[in-house]
């Protein structure tokens, strides 16, 4: 056991490290080596139903749902196909309207959620193309796909997600590119930058993990919170979604996540000194406008973390606290965001006495409906 652990106190953490390398693992052999180019051999069968779809739904349930989240801003910005996402348990029993031409995405770390498995099963009936995304070869749902791409993490044991997480982005990031270009939506020098941008993930990663100590005296800060808002804007808003998600699961703190704008119909309410604010804030074209919210809150007296881009001292003068993450092109940015959130759920779990790898009524598959 300990030996599986890898010198790590727990599967999370050890997961949560592993990043670099799993990231690595699952664009290993799909990127040329003068990273000019993508080739996912899984999906080559369905390209032209993919180039030409109507439409692309997103079936997925928990933490891969919110990976598909991340997809959808991807693949509309880059891809520009018309993208849904749907909880796969609300979707298969609403009677939805699904045509030929649409293509579904499933993923589903597993392969095993009942839900999901269902939801395809249903739209493969009714003449879709289905595509899986999915982390453990030979499970159920690959097996009712007529094509997918492995996220190639490795085996992920903590049941709050971190490593599957980051491979299913990372897989519909270079969907998203690879659509792109072929729709002829991305020329010769974005694409080549934006391939390239993908590759600098793990090396970026490390210098993310090497600020693990100082993460975790923010932690130590925030312990005994009993509430917690996450805001972002954009392909960080799932990212926001993603971090509450984590620090509900394992330290059972009450957590949101929010588009950043949306805080002021509801959660603003909330907002005193007593309420830590996680803003992920990295360089974009919102970045004004999340400078805006981070104001907001500053004015209610809550205490902003800010996740932003390094060097960035507007937020800095801001914001009670900021952990910087190296420059990237944005569409980057929830691969490198969304681990500083991580750090922080993991570190305050354990401060908190609570079993980190097995929380409380949660598990790693669901199986049943
Ligand atoms: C459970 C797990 C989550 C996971 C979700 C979907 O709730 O605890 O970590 O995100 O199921 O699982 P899947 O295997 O389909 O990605």
């Amino acid at each position: 056991d300990e030996i599986d652990k890898n010198g790590y106190e727990h599967y999370m953490l050890k997961e949560i490290h592993e990043q670099p390398t799993s990231i690595g693992d699952t664009f290993r052999g799909r990127i040329s080596i003068d990273k000019t180019k993508i080739f996912l051999g899984g999906i080559i069968d369905v390209m032209p139903k993919l180039t030409q779809a109507k439409r692309i739904i997103i079936v997925a349930c928990g933490t891969s749902w919110h990976a598909g989240t991340v997809g959808e801003y991807l693949f509309e910005e880059y891809a520009r196909i018309p993208v849904e996402v749907e909880y796969a348990s609300e979707f298969r029993y609403r009677n939805p309207i699904i045509n030929q031409d649409d293509v579904v995405i499933a993923i589903s770390q597993s392969g095993e959620t009942a839900d999901t498995l269902a939801a395809i099963k249903m739209a493969k009936e009714k003449g879709a193309t289905i595509i899986g995304i999915c982390n453990v070869v030979g499970s159920s749902i690959p097996r009712e796909t007529h094509a997918g791409v492995y996220t190639h993490a490795g085996i992920e044991i903590g049941v709050a997600s971190t490593k599957a997480f980051t491979s299913q982005v990372t897989v519909l990031t270079m969907m998203a590119f690879m659509i792109g270009r072929k729709r002829g939506n991305l020329y010769d020098d974005l694409y080549k930058k934006l391939i390239h941008e993908l590759t600098l993930v793990p090396e970026k990663l490390e210098i993310i993990l090497k600020s693990e100590n100082y993460i975790k005296g923010i932690a130590e800060m925030y312990k005994d919170a009993t509430n917690a808002l996450y805001l972002g804007r954009g392909c960080l808003f799932p990212v926001a979604l993603e971090g509450a998600l984590k620090l509900k699961e394992i330290s059972y703190i009450h957590a949101e996540g929010y588009p950043a704008a949306e805080m002021k119909h509801g959660p603003i309410a909330l907002i005193d000194e007593n309420m830590p604010v996680f803003v992920i804030a990295t360089k974009d074209k919102s970045y004004e406008k999340i400078v805006s919210n981070i104001q907001e809150v500053k004015a209610r007296s809550g205490r902003v973390i800010a996740i932003v881009t390094e060097g960035d001292e507007t937020i800095k003068n801001m914001a009670d606290h900021v952990i910087e993450v190296p420059d990237s092109h944005e569409s980057i940015a929830p691969l490198l965001t969304v681990v500083p959130l991580q750090i922080i759920s993991y570190h305050i779990a354990v401060m908190r006495g609570c079993n980190v790898d097995q929380p409380r009524n949660l598990a790693k598959s669901v199986t049943v409906e």
